[in-house]
């Protein structure tokens, strides 16, 4: 059977479909647990979550599920010198987008101007060894070897996040239990972790079989994967399993904003780049004002999580005047291809076509 492979036998789930995490609100308890109750694996994403909204978050899961479920999260960068002059001149190009009356130029004037810590991160992995969640995930780099052994020691499945060969191969050194190969059409952040520039944004039908070749460990595909062609695709490429994040964003369940759902249902092809306008940090969204007049911005973007911080003012007040022009609405190449239904019925979908897509491959061979 298709779906039965390396990583649906490891993880004890009947589909190797994986909804992806998405930080920010997108994973609600109740999409994880849907996914998961579906046969697919829901995951929470908990990048910004502190630790105790993530151990409330988790008990919830486990009230609307008994099936195994994932969280995962941000790896914190090495500190980078904060150029104070770049700040000064961001606050000011972000106050200009918004109308003065709002009190969010006074937000963004008082933003503090931290360094990114690892304590949150510490906090939130010991949340994940004492409830024993089954399986954890990161991006933007992995753990320490002696964090992902002790990981490993509670038994919880660890997954680490690539953009390319080298990446993937040294997670495999890290022990990690299996890898998610994210291409160049995926949605939200690049997990990219060794440099990025545009040598490294590689699509999905290139890099997978050369992960696949190079590492010994499952692979995960993400990236543009909106539809039972796309999984049938991948596992073409040798891939165990497949990360969806676009697809599921759209669902009942989600707690994306209704105007960022809309802004995906109408999405097309061509409307989706990669900015580091939001966050200080390439990502994939749907272009909008915010992304354009950003591109008009001369001076330097200062690095993640700081511009992160800088923006996130004008995100929420995007969201309450529910003004999709300032929201990040990060969305994969795929997002025109997005159906809206419950996350059940999406998996549902996926199965039902994957299958036939499969038996339409055999009666050709057979013929
Ligand atoms: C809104 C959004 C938020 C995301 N947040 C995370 C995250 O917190 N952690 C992570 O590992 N990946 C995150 N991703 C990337 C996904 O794991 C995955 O690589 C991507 O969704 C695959 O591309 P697709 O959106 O075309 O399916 C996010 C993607 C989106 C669209």
């Amino acid at each position: 059977m298709w779906n039965e492979t390396v990583l649906t036998r490891a993880l004890g789930i009947q589909y190797p479909i994986i909804q992806a995490p998405m930080a920010g609100g997108p994973t609600t308890p109740e999409l994880v647990a849907a996914v998961s109750n579906a046969g697919g694996l829901g995951f929470l994403g908990a990048g910004y979550m502190s630790a105790d909204s993530m151990r409330a978050a988790i008990h919830r899961i486990r009230e609307l599920t008994d099936k195994p479920f994932g969280v995962n999260l941000f790896v914190p960068e090495r500190d980078e010198q904060v150029d104070l002059t770049a700040v000064a001149s961001m606050k000011d190009h972000l106050k200009r987008m918004v109308p003065h009356a709002s009190g969010v130029a006074d937000e963004i004037e008082n933003v503090p101007i931290e360094q990114p810590s690892k304590d949150q991160f510490v906090k939130q992995l010991e949340v994940v060894l004492e409830e024993r969640v089954p399986v954890c995930s990161f991006t933007f780099g992995h753990p320490t070897a002696e964090e992902i052994e002790e990981l490993k020691s509670k038994d919880i499945y660890v997954i680490g996040t690539a953009t390319t060969v080298e990446e993937a191969t040294t997670l495999e050194k890290m022990n990690v239990d299996a890898i998610v190969v994210q291409g160049y059409e995926a949605g939200g952040h690049r997990g990219s972790f060794l440099g990025f520039d545009e040598s490294r944004l590689i699509g999905s039908m290139a890099l997978i079989p050369q992960v696949v070749d190079r590492v010994s460990v499952p692979v995960i595909a993400a990236g543009g994967i909106m539809d039972g062609g796309g999984i049938v695709a991948c596992f073409a490429l040798g891939a165990s399993g497949v990360q969806m994040g676009t697809a599921f964003l759209v669902s009942r369940e989600s707690g994306a904003h209704p105007e960022y759902k809309r802004a995906i249902l109408n999405s097309r092809d061509v409307d989706t780049v990669i900015t580091t306008a939001f966050s200080g940090k390439p990502a994939r969204g749907i272009r909008n004002a915010f992304i354009n007049s950003m591109q008009h911005y001369k001076g330097a973007i200062p690095p993640y999580p700081l511009q992160n911080a800088l923006t996130r003012p004008i995100r929420n007040w995007a969201s309450r005047e529910a003004n999709p022009d300032f929201m990040s609405l990060w969305a994969g190449q795929g997002s025109g291809l997005s159906r809206e239904a419950s996350a059940g019925e999406i998996v549902r979908r996926l199965v039902q076509e994957t299958e036939e897509i499969l038996d339409r491959f055999t009666r050709i061979m057979i013929k």
